[in-house]
């Protein structure tokens, strides 16, 4: 099996699970599945199952239960993020927000569900590997959550001073950070090596996001552009400037391979951060001028 493949039926079970089989309300069953698939880049569970794989995967159905997991917190975050209270988003990976698809209720709701039914996935391994599965929800909680997790992120924006650094480190690189040590400690490793790759990632999205942001058009992206300046967010390519915000990105992603720590799978792991390094990186020519 593929690791897409892989990844898409942890995800299809675990949202089958938050379903369903008795009597539920019809319309919030169907819109945790809208909200989850298809998905978008999927690149959560991607470095979490990666990780895992270069660490050995002795335990596969965890790996899965916690890729699952950590990409049904990604999609709540997008749900409750399109909410007219935050960034009011009609659109969102090119069909209708959850909140437009269905209703503000349901899309408040679907978020508060998918949160819970990460855990309740996570927790259904605990036979298999109860000391793996405690600290897979340790983790996941911190990164979700107060103090350091995307609730964080996301409350920064409701302060009238924003710590720019604090601020990106818990609203995109929280759950970068779970998936490299979400992804070890499903093959029974320790986190702590893995932390650094993970916030190297999230802080190599974040600068290529702002990117995107500033670059691409709504149609490309399937969700608004121009964000960050309608709300007058700080970010990297006001900042440092288009082409410093790529030599920037390199930069970053060059020392998240040099972080890797050393298991059976490094060179290919290595080889997966170049290949997503590739993908982070705007092909220039091709993109409008902010401003034009
Ligand atoms: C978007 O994340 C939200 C941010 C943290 C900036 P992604 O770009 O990974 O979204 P999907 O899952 O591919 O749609
Ligand atoms: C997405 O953040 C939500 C979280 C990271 C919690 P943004 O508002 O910056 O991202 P998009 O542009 O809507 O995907
Ligand atoms: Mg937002
Ligand atoms: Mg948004």
């Amino acid at each position: 099996m593929g690791l897409n493949t892989r990844i898409e039926a942890a995800i299809a079970h675990a949202v089958e699970v938050g379903q369903g089989r008795t009597a539920t309300p019809p319309k919030l069953a169907k819109a945790l599945e809208y909200a989850t698939a298809p998905g978008g880049a999927r690149i959560r569970p991607t470095i979490l199952m990666s990780v895992a794989m270069a660490c050995g995967d002795d335990r596969p159905q965890v790996s899965d239960a916690a890729a699952a997991a950590l990409e049904l917190i990604h999609c709540a975050s997008l749900v409750h993020d399109d909410l007219p209270c935050f960034d009011d988003a009609d659109v969102r990976r090119g069909k209708p927000s959850v909140h437009r698809a269905f209703s503000e209720p349901l899309a408040v709701l679907t978020g508060d569900s998918l949160i819970v039914l990460a855990f309740e996935i996570l927790a259904r391994q605990s036979a298999q590997a109860p000391d793996r599965v405690a600290q897979l929800i340790m983790t996941l909680a911190q990164r979700t959550g107060m103090p350091g997790g995307i609730c964080a992120g996301q409350g920064w924006e409701s302060e009238d001073e924003i710590d720019l650094s604090a601020y990106h480190q818990a609203k995109t690189g929280a759950l970068f950070i779970a998936a490299t040590q979400m992804g070890a400690v499903a093959a029974g490793q320790e986190a702590e090596p893995w932390f650094e790759l993970g916030a190297r990632i999230g802080e190599a999205f974040q600068v290529a996001d702002d990117l995107r942001d500033a670059l691409y058009d709504s149609e490309t992206l399937g969700k608004p552009v121009g964000q960050d300046d309608l709300h007058g967010r700080p970010n990297a390519v006001t900042e440092l400037g288009v082409q410093g915000a790529i030599s920037r990105l390199k930069d970053i992603l060059g020392g998240a391979i040099a972080s890797i720590p050393s298991c059976p799978g490094e060179a290919q792991l290595a080889e997966m951060v170049r290949m997503y390094a590739e993908r982070l990186t705007p092909v220039v020519s091709s993109q409008r001028v902010p401003g034009e």
